[in-house]
Order: C-alpha cells, then sequence, then structure tokens
C-alpha cells in the first residue's frame, strides 16, 4: 500500500535526506533534445544516481523520461521521483496559435481549451511541469518575447492568465506563471536588459496577471532574468517575499529563469556562486535551473552563515510538496504513454478554430475580401507561403512542421478549384522575376511575408521591427504592377510597414498561427470564417514610437492639433496606425452608447452597464465590445483609458443584441500617492466601443459618492 501521502511522508523524507541530497532537491539539469539557453548538463544520469538533481527540463517521451524516473526511484538511496519541465507554452506537439494572436480572440474558454490540450499532449510525453503562461506585459515591439504574451493590457492579461492556468492544470501538470516580473519593460526593447519602473506601473501594469495567476491556483513562478531599480528578480527579496509569497499567499515553488541564479554574479550583486546561492534562496527561489550556484554554492554557502539549514528544508519541503501534489510520490511513473502525444483530428480540429479566431484582418482598402467566389487562378508569392516550420513560430514545443499545414497547402486544400502557383520571390533578381509572371497570369494575389521563427521570441530584439530587405523588394515591386493585393503578415511582433498598408488591398496579421496556421488562412480568405481577433498590442507606425499603449496619462500638454508646444512628434503623428483591440471584419457592426443602469453609485456596489450593438450584414460574424473607463479628476493623474471588459457578441447579418456588463465599482480605485489603494468619489466617464481608439467610442458618465 502506498505510503500515507502528504506533510507526514515529506517530513520523514526530509529527516532521512543527508544535506547533498537536499540540495539536489533544489537542483534542476537540463536534458538536449531542445536548447533553451546557454549549457547542456553532462553526467545528468549519474547526478540523479546520486541524489545529485531533482528535476530535469527538456527531455520528454515516454521512454526518455521512463529510462531517467527508473534511475531516480529504483537507483538513488531516497527513491524520490524527478519532475520533467518543458516550455510547452502555445501546444506541446499540435501547435496552438502563439499567444500574442491567441490573446487577440479574447476568449477565455479558448484559452482555457487550447491549454487544457497543450498540457494533455504534454503529460502523455512524460511532462509534469510546463513553463508557462508567459505574462509579460509588453509595449515595446522590439522586444521579441512580445509573441510568447498576451499583449499591452493588464486586464486581458488576467483574463488570460487564469484561462492558461486553468486549462494547464486540469491536466494534472504544473503551471508556470513567468516571467516575474516587469520583464516586457527591459529597457530599449533589448532582451535581458534592466528595467525602470515606478510601483504604480509594477501595481498597476505588470503585477496583475501574475496576482490572478496565483489567484487560479498556478503551482509555480519563474522569476524574470532582469532587474528592477538595480535589483535582479531572482534575488527580489520584496517582489518575491514580501509581494509573491506575503501579500499574495504563494506558497509553491519558485524556479529560476535558466541560469539566473548563476547570472547574480554577472549583475554584480555576487562575487561567487556562494553568494549568488545565498541571494536567491533567501529570496525564496526554490529551484536552481541548469545553473551551478545550488549545486557548487549552496552548501559553501552554509559553511559561510550565508543561509541556514532551515532556509534550504523551506525550498525542499515546497518542492516535495509540489511533487506530491502532482501525484509523483504516489506514482512516480504517472506521466507519459507509449506513443506520447500525437496530434488527431480533435486537436487539429482545435487548433485550426483557434488559428482562425487569432487571425486579425487589419485593413481592408479595397473591397477585395472574401475570395468568393473563388478566382480561376492566384499566385501565392513570398518565402513565408510554403514554410509551415514558421508557421508554428519560436517556442513551439515539440511541434514538427512535418505536422504543420503551411499557407500553400491550407489555400491549395480550401481554394481547390483554383490555379494556385506559389513563389518565394526572395532572395535574388530570378526569384523575383519568377514571382512577377506569376503575379500578372494570375487572377488574386497574395503575398506571404514576415519573420521567420528565429526573428522573435527569446534573444531576437530587432531594433527596425519592418520586413527583411528582400521581402519588402518583392513586395513592392508586386504592388508596382497596380493590381489588388492581399498581404498575409507573419510575425511574433506589429511589423512597422506603413507603405504596405497605403498600397495593399487588404493586410491580414497571422501572427504565428500553428499547425493548423495554413487552413485556418484558408478559410478566412475564403470567407469560411468572417475575420473576428483583435489586436491584443498597439500597431505602431514605426519603432521611433516605442513604447506604445493606449492606456497613456494626459500630461500637462496633451497633444494638440496645431499647437507646437503639446505632446507631439514633429515626423510622425502620436497614434499607432491600429490602436490596441482593432481587428476588421467582412460584416459592418454597429456599437451604441453605454447605457449605467443608475448613475450614482457608491464603492463596494455593483454596476450593470449595457451596450447595443447590431450586424448590418452582409453575413454573420463575431464582434468585441469594449468597455474602458477614465477617472478625469482625481487625487492623481490617471490614464486616458483604463481597460474594464471586453465582451465577444456572434449576430446573423441584420440581427441586433444588448451586450451586458457588471462592473464592480472598486475596479475604478487606484493607488493614491500615498501608496494606499482608494475609490475617490468623482465623475467617472465610461466609453464603449470596437477598439482603443478614442474617436469611435460612445460615453456615458456616471458618480461615485461617498
Ligand atoms: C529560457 C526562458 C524561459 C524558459 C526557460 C527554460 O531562458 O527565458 O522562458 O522557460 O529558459 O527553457
Amino acid at each position: 500500500m502506498a505510503e500515507a501521502s502528504g506533510a507526514a511522508r515529506i517530513e520523514r523524507l526530509l529527516a532521512a535526506m543527508t544535506p547533498a541530497e537536499r540540495i539536489g532537491q533544489l537542483v534542476m539539469l537540463t536534458g538536449d533534445m531542445a536548447v533553451t539557453g546557454p549549457g547542456i548538463a553532462e553526467d545528468a544520469v549519474g547526478r540523479v544516481r546520486r541524489g545529485e538533481a531533482g528535476a530535469i527540463l527538456n527531455v520528454w517521451g515516454y521512454a526518455r523520461t521512463r529510462a531517467l524516473q527508473r534511475v531516480a526511484v529504483e537507483e538513488s538511496r531516497l527513491r524520490i521521483p524527478l519532475l520533467f519541465g518543458f516550455d510547452a507554452i502555445h501546444g506541446h506537439r499540435t501547435i496552438l496559435p502563439a499567444p500574442i494572436a491567441e490573446a487577440g480572440a479574447f476568449d477565455p474558454g479558448l484559452w482555457q481549451r487550447t491549454a487544457a490540450l497543450t498540457g494533455a499532449e504534454a503529460a502523455r510525453d512524460g511532462i509534469a511541469w510546463s513553463f508557462a503562461p508567459m505574462l509579460d506585459i509588453a509595449r515595446d515591439l522590439r522586444w521579441g518575447r512580445m509573441v510568447e504574451g498576451p499583449g499591452e493590457d493588464p486586464w486581458l492579461a488576467a483574463q488570460f492568465a487564469r484561462a492558461k492556468v486553468e486549462g494547464l492544470q486540469s491536466a494534472g501538470i504544473a503551471a508556470t506563471a513567468k516571467h516575474f516580473v516587469g520583464y516586457g519593460a527591459s529597457r530599449a526593447g533589448r532582451d535581458y536588459a534592466q528595467s525602470e519602473l515606478s510601483p504604480r506601473s509594477l501595481e498597476e501594469v505588470h503585477l496583475p496577471p501574475f496576482r490572478a495567476a496565483v489567484e487560479a491556483g498556478v503551482l509555480s513562478v519563474m522569476p524574470a532574468f532582469t532587474e528592477i531599480d538595480g535589483v535582479p528578480l531572482t534575488a527580489h527579496r520584496v517582489l518575491l517575499g514580501d509581494v509573491l509569497r506575503g501579500r499574495w499567499g504563494f506558497a509553491g515553488v519558485i524556479v529560476s529563469d535558466y541560469t539566473a541564479i548563476d547570472e547574480l554574479i554577472a549583475h554584480g550583486v555576487a562575487a561567487d556562486h556562494a553568494e549568488a546561492a545565498a541571494l536567491a534562496l533567501a529570496a525564496g527561489v526554490d529551484i536552481d535551473m541548469v545553473g551551478r550556484s545550488y549545486a557548487l554554492g549552496l552548501a559553501e554557502a552554509l559553511a559561510r552563515g550565508l543561509v541556514t539549514e532551515a532556509m534550504i528544508e523551506a525550498s525542499v519541503r515546497r518542492v516535495l510538496t509540489l511533487k506530491d501534489r502532482l501525484g509523483l510520490l504516489d506514482d512516480p511513473y504517472r506521466f507519459g504513454v507509449p506513443g506520447g502525444a500525437v496530434p488527431d483530428a480533435a486537436s487539429r480540429a482545435l487548433a485550426r478554430d483557434a488559428a482562425r479566431r487569432s487571425i486579425v484582418l487589419l485593413s481592408h482598402r479595397l473591397p477585395v475580401l472574401p475570395l468568393d467566389p473563388p478566382p480561376a487562378s492566384l499566385a501565392l508569392l513570398g518565402p513565408l507561403a510554403a514554410s509551415a516550420a514558421d508557421l508554428l513560430g519560436p517556442w513551439a514545443g515539440d511541434g514538427r512542421p512535418d505536422e504543420a499545414v503551411s499557407l500553400a497547402e491550407g489555400i491549395a486544400r480550401v481554394f481547390d478549384a483554383t490555379e494556385i502557383r506559389t513563389a518565394p520571390g526572395v532572395p535574388d533578381e530570378t526569384a523575383l522575376d519568377a514571382a512577377l509572371r506569376f503575379a500578372q497570369d494570375a487572377e488574386a494575389i497574395v503575398l506571404a511575408l514576415g519573420e521567420s521563427r528565429e526573428m522573435s521570441g527569446e534573444a531576437a530584439s530587432r531594433a527596425r521591427p519592418g520586413l527583411p530587405a528582400d521581402q519588402e523588394r518583392l513586395a513592392r515591386a508586386v504592388l508596382a504592377l497596380e493590381r489588388p493585393v492581399v498581404v498575409l503578415l507573419v510575425a511574433g511582433r506589429p511589423l512597422t510597414v506603413p507603405w504596405l498598408f497605403e498600397r495593399a488591398a487588404a493586410v491580414l496579421a497571422l501572427w504565428h498561427p500553428g499547425s493548423e496556421g495554413g487552413h485556418a488562412v484558408a478559410d478566412v480568405l475564403a470567407g469560411r470564417w468572417n475575420p473576428s481577433a483583435r489586436l491584443a498590442v498597439s500597431w505602431p507606425h514605426d519603432v521611433g514610437q516605442a513604447p506604445i499603449s493606449y492606456d497613456e496619462r494626459p500630461g500637462g500638454r496633451p497633444f494638440a492639433p496645431g499647437n507646437r508646444y503639446t505632446s507631439r512628434y514633429l515626423d510622425l503623428p502620436n497614434a499607432p496606425q491600429f490602436p490596441f483591440g482593432h481587428g476588421l471584419s467582412y460584416s459592418r457592426f454597429e456599437l451604441g452608447a453605454p447605457v449605467p443602469e443608475r448613475r450614482r453609485v457608491r464603492a463596494g456596489e455593483r454596476l450593470a452597464v449595457t451596450v447595443p450593438v447590431e450586424n448590418h450584414g452582409p453575413r454573420a460574424g463575431e464582434t468585441k465590445v469594449f468597455l474602458f473607463s477614465r477617472d478625469p479628476v482625481a487625487s492623481v493623474s490617471r490614464p486616458l483609458l483604463e481597460l474594464r471588459a471586453v465582451e465577444r457578441v456572434a449576430l446573423a447579418a441584420g440581427a441586433r443584441a444588448t451586450v451586458r456588463f457588471e462592473l464592480a465599482i472598486d475596479r475604478l480605485g487606484f493607488i493614491g500617492s500615498d501608496g494606499v489603494f482608494r475609490v475617490e468619489p468623482g465623475e467617472i466617464r465610461l466609453y464603449a466601443g470596437p477598439s482603443a481608439d478614442r474617436s469611435l467610442l460612445r460615453e456615458a458618465v456616471i458618480e461615485i459618492v461617498a
């Protein structure tokens, strides 16, 4: 019979451990099936056998995980099972749209379902722990990791966090809220650089999605590589200790991001591994991922009196509790099935639906879409046309390009009566000439352009986030034919291509749509899906506008046309190319003004707000209704807009509906200049509209009374 599980067994294990075995439980090695950072563990098997490691990342599959688990369980002295971790972020084997794309569906039910699929596939491959969701608020398109997260808005990111944690953990694996916190504010959009964040931007912008993850029961948290105001997150006793564990009561495991503990030496806050280990352990970091500081420095730190046995024991207890919570102490072989995870009809159907719901119709200058009736011939040009790998995007788990559907394949299947000719059109004149010949002969022209999967994600910041030069040359040459051109943009970030929006007939943002991207794009082009996704980030005209977000505060001289001495550029507008929440449809939706059920409200109350919506056709479709608020006069300057809720509504052509929001008045509060949260009496303006474009918002006024 299995020993009594829970705390008693954990205490018995703790008591039986040698100091070296305790330290071993705080060490995570990396395997070599994926490379997600510098360095690969040598002698992983020996270290597991000697009880010098308690977890491994980047190893998956029934056979490999079982073989290593057997060493831990049958050959080590205390037989403590290993934790296998992996970055199953937007899919494990069936790849879903990149988070920046899926966030644009504004659909918590979808996010939960795709996370549950990801967790189930990972578990079938022996993974007990996914390092997801990534919850970094990102407002600077130069930062390559924007692709991995839910965009610029804290409310949207918090909804995303809840759904992803619930979905992943519903599959019986542990989720990880990462990278705690403020990584997306990395200076100048350069990865691993410093962040300068005010207490207010921490509290109101960057912390909310992590708090939502903790409230949803996330089992682990990963600190960011970066530092805020000179304090590396991996050693941040205030944010990890006082806020995460203290104020929020997080009792789970904190795992370093890769070699971040060792990197405290590079940060210049530790002289050696012992000091680095002491700083991280004191901040509450339980597991050293891939680094050497815990393995080489923790015993030394103990000997120097920099840490105590009790501190080490507290971390080991949390790690053993996680293993017990995942059922590993009862059944070390519970994860992993022979054959592992293979995409099937159900997973592909979900991936196709998620991808369709994540594609944004950015511009539709000429009425060319949908391509219905289908054209007799179609030229599909550009380097992204035939690439299935690039549709998977970065951090694509064990996604396999040969199991993914390229744009060319998907379009050929859906437009099965259309003569389709595909050409890359790059890198040289010969390729360009061939592409132009195809374009001249075809009835419809589609350009597939953008970023390869290596051009975003970690360590992939871009100072000039436009199209690669050879793709720009192809696009300009095709546009010079003066024929209607539909452009498909594959990318992990907005691309600054204003000239393309000015001249293309239509542009769709595909982001990285995943395994079923080709089918999903074809469904949208054919009108089988009326595009419904919106932007989860502002789309700048130019990198010079970065960082940019809709929730800026007015300042003392807000922009005023014609007035030089106001906040403006000499050479660009302030407004983005497309605002947060932007996305067109094949139908015309009309939103009315918000109607609050009463004008006077009090702290602690809830207020119903309704918004009429009508679909003027020509076809059924789904739109989103955004509810913002603004506090025009308060004890501190408040943002011009704050997102309070978004409702999706599907309507047949000609149909109308009334969307109902339930607004908790306390959500209209904020942290005063004294650091104390408050709900202040006074006027509040409510806005309803299709995006954060203030010119399209309809207003209602309520009043908070004492
Ligand atoms: C990487 C990433 C992190 C990931 C980890 C393990 O450096 O920053 O997001 O979970 O290493 O692959």
